[in-house]
């Protein structure tokens, strides 16, 4: 056997793991994830314009992104580790939320042509800038050490005044493309709070998104379903959180022993608010994130949220009458292979024996969660029928009468009165349309439930 020695092309596979998919705020928080296993207690999130003029809703004008941790930070040999490809585990402890060595550079480049890192310890604070261009056209994978300039001092005298902590920049972001200030944002608070929940809820860290701390988000609402009570699907009017399943040990692996707590939450019927209150239904999604896009369940790894609505290639399906439905399975690194963990980490796949276990289970829980459900659109239908009225109030509540059009100077009486009759009228033809639908559902005997 003759061994032959390799080369790896640093550039190309630097461009190569920045394919990988990461929008801007999970390579943000792929970052962030350092600074917490680095034991900081706060974490700022700060975005800066390339252009200054522009909106926060133009796209293509990040200049970039910074993420500050008062964590432990490094000294220059700990630094120049993290900066390889690939960089040691041998300080990873318990519960780590790294694995590969790759995190900051694959999240980084995944956005920009430049990773900075400003780190110290005892208020010694060192530069490094990994440049992707530079690395591709030397054909060497090279980081630069370089002085604070004005700024970087002004950045640790603001965030990390105790003289330790960490500065990772994605610089140079790439332009072509790159989402809006504002849709970042607004992914990052919707998503910061529920991936990190438990740190936030119980470690004391805390996140900041442009001076803003975002809470912990709690995807389940337990401390609702605990003052609650378990689901009765026969009882249930839809108006509260119950347990479906309390948290449960179950075992998804029998050869490697792998284990996982898996709970699940009933949030409330949102049609059932609106009855009572226009925009009561809109109150209650916004509440407990009640959309298409979030029912199923929440996978976390150690602590950190990894599967956002994860629907198991099928075990939830695509079904309108699981809205309410909220899963959370919490699972450590020992089943990352049973998971399948990718190097995002955010992308699983179950090995079949895993799919099969929590296939099963999940099949009594999502009965339970449809057919309270249609308990509850059946009994906003009965109070519909109690008031035929009552959807074709809900039709003329909706129903705005604009004095004079948009963008159009205040018109004369006449017109304003034109345009009222031709929308009573056509309100008029609605309701009668809602008074049909009514009459038909009542004289339907049952409403039907799932079986
Ligand atoms: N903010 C930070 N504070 C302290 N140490 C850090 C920080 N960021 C990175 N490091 C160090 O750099 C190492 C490399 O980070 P990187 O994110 O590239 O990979 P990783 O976290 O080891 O694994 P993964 O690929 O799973 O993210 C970390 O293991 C850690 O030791
Ligand atoms: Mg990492």
């Amino acid at each position: 056997m003759r061994q032959v020695r390799l080369s790896i092309n640093p550039g190309r596979v630097l461009f190569g793991f920045s394919r990988i998919g990461y929008t801007p705020a999970s390579a943000i928080c792929d970052i962030i994830d350092n600074s917490i296993m680095a034991n900081a207690k706060n974490i700022y999130i700060l975005i800066r314009k390339e252009n200054e003029k522009y909106k926060d809703t133009r796209q293509g004008n990040v200049k970039d992104y910074l993420i500050i941790d008062d964590g432990d930070g490094m000294d220059e040999k700990a630094i120049e580790q993290a900066l390889e490809l690939g960089s040691s585990d041998a300080f990873y402890g318990e519960s780590t939320l790294s694995k590969f060595g790759l995190g900051m550079k694959s999240a980084t480049f995944s956005q920009g042509d430049e990773l900075e890192v400003i780190s110290g310890r005892d208020g010694n604070f060192l530069k490094y800038i990994v440049s992707l261009p530079e690395v591709q056209e030397s054909d060497d994978y090279f980081a630069n050490q370089v002085d604070l300039d004005e700024e970087d001092e002004y950045l640790i005298s603001t965030y990390l005044n105790e003289g330790k902590g960490t500065i990772v920049k994605i610089g140079k972001v790439r332009m072509e493309g790159h989402p809006s200030i504002k849709h970042t944002i607004e992914e990052l608070k919707e998503k910061v709070g529920v991936i990190y929940y438990y740190f936030l809820r119980n470690d004391g860290v805390k996140i900041f998104i442009e001076n803003e701390q975002l809470p912990a988000i709690d995807v389940l609402f337990c401390e609702e379903a605990d003052l609650n009570g378990n689901l009765d699907e026969n009882t249930w009017t839809g108006r509260d959180v119950r347990w479906i399943e309390k948290p449960k040990e179950i075992l998804l692996d029998s050869e490697s022993n792998v284990k996982a707590v898996i709970e699940v939450t009933q949030l409330p019927h949102p049609p059932t608010f609106r009855l009572e209150k226009r925009g009561g239904d809109t109150e209650i999604r916004e509440k407990y994130l009640i959309e298409s896009a979030n029912y199923g369940f929440y996978v976390y790894r150690n602590k950190r949220l990894i599967s956002w609505a994860e629907t198991f290639k099928g075990i939830i399906p695509m079904n309108q009458d699981l809205y309410s439905f909220r899963g959370r399975i919490l699972i450590d690194d020992t089943a990352d292979d049973t998971f399948n963990i990718d190097v995002k980490k955010s992308t699983i796949t179950l090995s079949d024996e895993a799919w099969n276990v929590i296939s099963d289970k999940s099949r009594e829980w999502k009965k339970k969660s449809i057919n309270a459900w249609g308990r509850a659109k059946t009994l906003v239908n009965e109070r519909k029928a109690e008031d035929p009225h009552q959807t074709s109030n809900e039709i003329i509540n909706d129903l705005e009468i604009p004095k004079f059009l948009a963008g159009t100077k205040p018109v004369d009486e006449k017109i304003v009165r034109e345009v009222e009759a031709f929308i009573i009228e056509q309100s008029q033809k609605r309701i009668e349309k809602a008074k049909a639908f009514v009459k038909r559902e009542m004289l339907k005997e049952n409403y039907p439930t799932v079986q």
